[in-house]
């Protein structure tokens, strides 16, 4: 049997192929996803995996529609696996409003589902990092979360030579669309046009922008013209305080392609054009208020960055730190005799705080050591007799003689011990 087509199977360190997915690397990601959130003051947050179809279908837009997970569940509800976890946010923000301080600073890593084409950098599941700030009506709030969109990726040791954000704003396009005459009812089939423009023949987006009674020249002349707004200035200018001007620019070809958003916008992208969006997101400032059926009102913004993209351009740069299996000891039973006073080595080394493994079985001191190896061991214990022990270095091959009782608690091991993550 083979996973579905779009799923990922991840394996630990060393991988079985290159292109098999790595969970180590998973791993590296988030730790480095939690780490800039936290440093900017987030705080983390989950919600369920599958949610009421009706989250989705009247508040994300025709698109992600189409590539809902959707089912009918044993009580008969329409339930769909989530697309994407802005409408549970919100729906969560809603129900408690009062209990959280304003500016609220929540992020989260969940896991998506999307029924879509599958093609590079696009899979039926995904992993995003979600930061979003609600309770901000000021642009201060866009440049925050810009700034650690900018931030995680650089502590991925990406630079302003791998990518750039591409800033613009719904609002603008929103008041080309009315100037231009554009009917309230055609505004999103308008911003889905100007979203695919980069990937679509142009005739055919010229023939679509037709019907809506725009011309591929007028959006294109606005595109290229465009100025930015006063928001978009202050944005930039926050960026730029913070020394970070080199990872932004104004591009109104970004319009963002969900239903909600409501003010600036903005994309991630790796500076070759190799890739698909790194992440995305942007302010809607009414989804708080349509999910709470008017109860409750929030300003609010964030993006999502998700890890497919990710992982595929950190490998291309060259930018994977060693990954894998990091053993601090092996015990090595050379004598089965031995055996119960090695086990209750082990379990001491262990609750010391020290990753360690041992032969379950009799095995060949030759092939123990080997084993030592592949696991990477940074140090060979064995017992000599029930009182004394050798600790060996595998890098150095010097070893140390110790008195058995004295092993755990052994100094050699806690300059080296690799700390709990
Ligand atoms: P999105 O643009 O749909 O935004 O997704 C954000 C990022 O998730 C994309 O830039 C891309 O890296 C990744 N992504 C999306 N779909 C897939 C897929 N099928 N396979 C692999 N990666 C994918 C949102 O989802 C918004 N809810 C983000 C947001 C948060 N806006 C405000 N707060």
């Amino acid at each position: 049997m083979k996973g579905l087509p779009g799923f990922r199977d991840f394996y630990p360190e060393p991988v079985p192929t290159p292109d098999s997915w790595s969970l180590d690397l998973r791993r590296h990601i988030f730790d480095t996803w939690r780490g800039t959130a936290g440093r900017y003051g987030f705080r983390e947050y989950d919600g369920p995996p599958i949610e009421e179809l009706e989250l989705y279908t009247q508040k994300s837009g025709e698109e992600i529609v189409g590539q809902l997970y959707n089912f009918v569940d044993k009580g008969d509800r329409n339930v769909s696996l989530r697309p994407e976890m802005t409408p549970t946010l919100a729906r969560m923000a809603a129900a408690h409003t009062r209990n959280y301080k304003k500016p609220i600073k929540w992020f989260s890593i969940p896991q998506l589902f999307r029924y879509e084409r599958q093609q590079k950098g696009r899979l039926r599941e995904h992993f995003q990092l979600n930061a979003d700030i609600l309770g901000e009506e000021n642009w201060a709030a866009d440049a925050e979360l810009i700034a650690l969109l900018i931030d995680t990726l650089r502590d991925l040791k990406l630079t302003s030579d791998d990518f750039v954000i591409r800033l613009s704003s719904r609002r603008a396009w929103q008041e080309f669309f009315e100037n231009g005459g554009g009917k309230d009812r055609d505004a999103y089939d308008f911003y889905q046009i100007v979203d695919k423009l980069e990937r679509e023949d142009p005739a055919v987006s010229g023939e679509r922008l037709a019907k809506l009674g725009f011309s591929y020249d007028q959006v294109n002349d606005f595109i290229e013209s465009g100025q930015p707004t006063d928001e978009l200035s202050a944005i930039l200018g926050n960026i730029e305080a913070r020394g970070l001007g080199d990872f932004i620019k104004v591009d109104y070809r970004i319009i963002r392609g969900l239903a909600y958003y409501t003010g600036p916008v903005y994309e991630a992208f790796d500076k070759r054009g190799k890739f698909r969006a790194i992440a995305g997101g942007g302010r809607y400032d009414h989804l708080v208020k349509l999910i709470s059926g008017g109860k409750n009102d929030l300003p609010a913004l964030g993006f999502g960055m998700g890890d497919v993209v990710l992982a595929e351009l950190l490998k291309d740069r060259g930018l994977i730190p060693p990954l894998g299996q990091a053993l601090d000891a092996f015990v090595q039973i050379t004598d089965e005799a031995l055996r119960d006073a090695s086990l209750g080595l082990v379990q001491q080394l262990r609750q010391a705080g020290l990753a360690t493994d041992y032969p379950l079985l009799k095995t060949k001191p030759d092939k123990q050591f080997k084993r030592a190896l592949e696991l990477q061991a940074k140090w060979l214990v064995t017992l000599k007799d029930t009182h004394q022990a050798t600790v060996k270095n595998l890098e150095t091959r010097e070893e140390t003689s110790i008195a058995t009782a004295e092993v755990p608690t052994c100094s050699l091991f806690r300059k080296e011990a690799t700390p709990p993550s």
